[in-house]
């Protein structure tokens, strides 16, 4: 859920500044981008040097900085970006923004972002324990500001009390589980199907086609990232299991129907594999051989259609995508097939050689559903899933 997540990490003055490193390498193990910028009192602790080495961004810690006012500006710092986290919030930025002061980068910031504000607290247990701080604390919280922490457990100086700034893995799972759940398809379950089928003739040989995946896998990846839970029932192919989906590895059409099937109830079902139509109706349990009492010709069976058997199902996701890969008459063949398999929308690309869409990055896709047909322009795969996880999203709100 952090993947791709813009983070602006605002690193107090405190000691608890040094698990702000930790911090920033559990976040981009989550694929986020945390920009950070540090209050003076911060670069007593950590050097600017070590938070842009672990954050693999420029630091901003000057907000009479003209370079850096002249290359972004601290509005557009403020604003670009998902949310923003103060960790370690010391008592004196719980107090400069319960009072609205900007004195400095971090405080202006503060005060100028229209994101959601995360503060992790570190401070020792009588500066949280004062009046002073709990009302400022209070009143951030009355903002709808989310206050993590702060744990309890032994202090920098010794003392046992509450104080320690919650540990890095605990507030990276807060950000991540907030994100999913104000984000658009939270609570809603997506079955992606993705990749070739292999069909074994023997135990060594078997038919499939050019299939990547590339497309099937980067639409769950776009549905999970919009915050669906997602199960990605793939074929064979050369991907990396994508973060943040249920990933089930199949080869036959018939495992893929058995594993898309034990996948509901669903509310999205993307259907983006190339299914092998056909397979040998008697595999061999052993090789076959040269030596004559191997028949020429290979008897097939049908093989079960995954998209138009989830779309005619008692359990039906409420919205199902198919893909029409054609070579030919394109649009008319997806809008027979649309209705042939019941499905809501069909994603229609050509996929003559000429194209290159087998295999390769980019893709020109038709959204055909019952209202007519969308064209998009050319763009990568990624941003085609990335859109259509969003038409998806729309269509269910
Ligand atoms: O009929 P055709 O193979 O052209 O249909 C393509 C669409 O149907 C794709 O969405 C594909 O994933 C799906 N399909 C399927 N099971 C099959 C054949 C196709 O889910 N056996």
């Amino acid at each position: 859920m952090l993947d791709g997540k813009r983070i602006l990490l605002i690193i107090g003055g405190g000691i608890a500044a040094y698990k702000s490193l930790d911090l920033i390498r559990r976040l981009r193990e989550g694929r986020a981008q945390v920009r950070c910028v540090l209050t003076p009192a911060a670069k007593q602790f950590v050097t600017p040097l070590s938070v842009g080495t672990l954050s693999h961004e420029r630091v901003y810690d000057d907000l009479f900085d003209l370079t850096a006012e002249h290359e972004i500006g601290h509005i557009r710092l403020a604003r670009e970006c998902d949310l923003v986290l103060v960790a370690p919030a010391t008592a004196d930025l719980l107090a400069k923004m319960a009072l609205g002061l900007a004195n400095d980068l971090a405080s202006t910031v503060l005060l100028a972002t229209d994101r959601p504000i995360f503060v992790a607290p570190a401070m020792n247990h009588v500066m949280w324990a004062n009046a002073a701080t709990q009302e400022n604390v209070a009143k951030l919280a009355a903002r709808g500001i989310a206050v993590l922490g702060p744990d309890a457990g032994e202090l920098a100086e010794g003392e046992i009390g509450l104080g320690r700034m919650r540990e890095p893995a605990a507030l990276a799972a807060s950000i991540a589980q907030h994100l999913a759940a104000s984000a658009p398809l939270a609570g809603k379950r997506a079955l992606v199907t993705s990749g070739p089928t292999y069909e074994p003739i023997d135990p060594v040989r078997y038919i499939a086609n050019r299939s990547s995946g590339k497309q099937g896998h980067a639409i769950a990846v776009a549905l999970a990232s919009l915050g669906a839970e997602t199960t990605l029932v793939s074929g064979p192919t050369r991907l990396v299991d994508p973060p943040g989906c249920h990933v089930v590895h199949i080869e036959t059409a018939q495992e893929m129907l058995a594993a898309s099937l034990a996948s509901l109830p669903a509310d999205i079902a993307v259907c983006a594999a190339a299914v092998a139509d056909w397979r040998p109706a008697h595999a061999a349990t052993s090789k076959l051989k040269k030596d004559g009492s191997t028949p020429h010709a290979l008897e097939l069976a049908e093989n079960p259609d995954i998209l138009a058997t989830l779309a005619q199902n008692v359990a039906r996701p409420r919205l199902v995508v198919g893909f029409a890969a054609e070579t030919d008459n394109l649009l008319a063949h997806a809008a027979a097939k649309r209705v042939r398999k019941g499905c809501d929308w069909i994603v229609a690309n050509d996929v003559s050689p000429a194209t290159g869409t087998f295999g390769g990055d980019a893709n020109t896709v038709h959204i055909v559903d019952a209202t007519g047909t969308e064209t998009w322009a050319p763009m990568s795969k990624k941003d085609v899933a990335a859109r259509l996880a969003a038409r998806i999203a729309k269509a269910l709100a």
